[in-house]
């Protein structure tokens, strides 16, 4: 593929970027897009493996999303959100039913970042309008993000991300995750999972569990390095929760809509969270959009009298958009009506399948994931499990980019790590694109060893 020339505007600030290395590796320069490929101004076609930033999940150019948003903006393009309309109505209620909730309530923001702040201010607010007023610490894992606001990076266990932000937000602790990869190997995959939800248990104790609010987790660890616990995990943390009424939110910015191979990530493990946050997959991408949906339980500890202030004290200028909510809707339609979940799993099945043709290879430590959200753990020596250095994990990705496709490696997970290949195309996804991916991959990884 052609080197392209640098046409960003000069006054871009990209994030994760080290700007004075660009005349070396300049940016992508994308003009358009269409179902799983981005198109730049070369003509270049790139399969997007990663949807975006995992956003993109009904793929790219579906002009019934343009339509809506079109139809929508010349309608009511705005309303202030303590006022209502019809496309924001309809889809807390229509997002309440898919999640299963009879009666709840949903907080519209526009990203991942606000829709856990969000989360993180009502928990602490629920506790105290509920006789529990020290009830404030936030638990969450090493390894996860939760956003870039500074409570949310904070929560995030992502050491090299908070350099040059300190202090950050007081009152967040952190546990491990699940890594049945690397657990220690005198522990079965399940002695795992109750190791490290024993872990979180003996925090709650430790802190004294009438200082603790909540715990955020994601069902299963995206940009951390695609951590899928073991089976027990999640039902232990339920229970650990309910035992020491912490409440549990659960982190559906990537995982839901369909990315694993279900509706919504916690649907794996059957269990329930109090709070649930939601971004990404809830617009595709098209609009920018978030929810924070709350257990009926959770929202009557905001009644209250007029001058009590007893209500969230809180707005979002965007929160509730008719735009975004009504193009949210229509994502939804057509996730349902293509059935985009199904294809993310049986999807899951064949890019797996092919996937272990490199099992062998001496760089793939694990292939792992669920649905369309899938991961390589590359090593330098399987038998040690001595993670691949990031510049060799960088020059694989390189060179699938060369060959058109664009992945992604966990970065800033632990400092000095980034070994983990990451994969999460649109949930359109077919059978050739996937082939693509796969000989993208193999043809790195075979000359990663010349
Ligand atoms: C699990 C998770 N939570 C929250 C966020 C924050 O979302 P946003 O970037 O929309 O603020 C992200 C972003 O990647 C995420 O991966």
């Amino acid at each position: 593929m052609e080197e392209q020339k640098m046409n960003a505007p000069d006054a871009l600030w990209r994030p994760m970027t080290q700007h004075k290395t660009l005349l070396t590796n300049r940016p992508k320069h994308i003009v358009r897009a269409e179902g799983c490929f981005m198109i730049n101004e070369a003509g270049d076609r790139i399969l997007d493996a990663t949807a975006g930033l995992w956003c993109v999940n009904v793929g790219h150019g579906r002009k019934e999303l343009a339509e809506v948003a079109k139809t929508q903006m010349e309608k009511l393009a705005y309303v202030i959100p303590v006022m209502t309309c019809d496309p924001a109505v309809e889809l807390s209620a229509k997002m309440l039913e898919m999640i299963g909730m009879d009666k709840g309530h949903v907080y519209f923001t526009s990203s991942g970042s606000e829709a856990n702040e969000t989360a993180f201010k009502i928990v602490r607010q629920y506790h105290l309008q509920s006789g529990n007023p020290r009830k404030s610490k936030i638990i969450s894992r090493h390894r996860a993000y939760h956003g870039n606001t500074l409570a949310t990076m904070t929560a995030t266990g992502q050491a090299e991300r908070k350099i040059g932000y300190e202090p950050l937000a007081p009152g967040f602790l952190h546990v491990p995750p699940p890594y049945p990869y690397r657990r220690h190997e005198k522990l079965t995959v399940e002695e795992h999972g109750l190791e490290c939800a024993k872990f979180f248990e003996d925090t709650i104790i430790h802190e004294g569990e009438e200082t603790v609010a909540a715990f955020i987790m994601e069902p299963m660890i995206s940009g951390g390095g695609i951590l899928v616990p073991p089976d027990n995990y999640l039902p232990e943390i339920r229970k650990i929760c309910d035992k020491y009424n912490v409440l549990l939110i659960m982190d559906e910015v990537v995982s839901g809509f369909g990315r694993t191979g279900k509706m919504f990530g916690h649907e794996h493990w059957g269990v329930k969270a109090d709070i649930f946050t939601f971004a990404k997959g809830m617009a595709s991408g098209y609009m920018p959009i978030a929810a924070t949906v709350v257990k009926e339980k959770i929202f009557e500890a905001f009644y209250g009298e007029a001058n009590e202030l007893k209500h969230f004290r809180q707005v979002n200028t965007y929160g509730g958009h008719p735009v975004a909510t009504s193009v949210s809707l229509k994502n939804i339609e057509i996730v349902e009506r293509e059935n985009l979940v199904a294809n993310a799993a049986k999807m899951e099945t064949y890019i797996k399948g092919r996937l272990n043709e490199f099992s062998d290879h001496p760089y793939v430590g694990e292939i792992r994931g669920k649905g369309l959200l899938l991961g390589i753990e590359l090593v330098s020596d399987k038998e040690k499990k001595t993670p691949l250095e990031m510049a060799q994990a960088n020059a694989i990705l390189q060179n699938c980019l060369k060959q058109g496709v664009s992945l992604m490696r966990n970065g800033f997970t632990v400092p000095g790590l980034g070994n983990i290949l990451i994969m999460a195309p649109p949930l359109i996804l077919q059978e050739s694109e996937a082939d693509m991916i796969v000989d993208a991959i193999g043809n790195a990884l075979k000359q990663a060893l010349n």
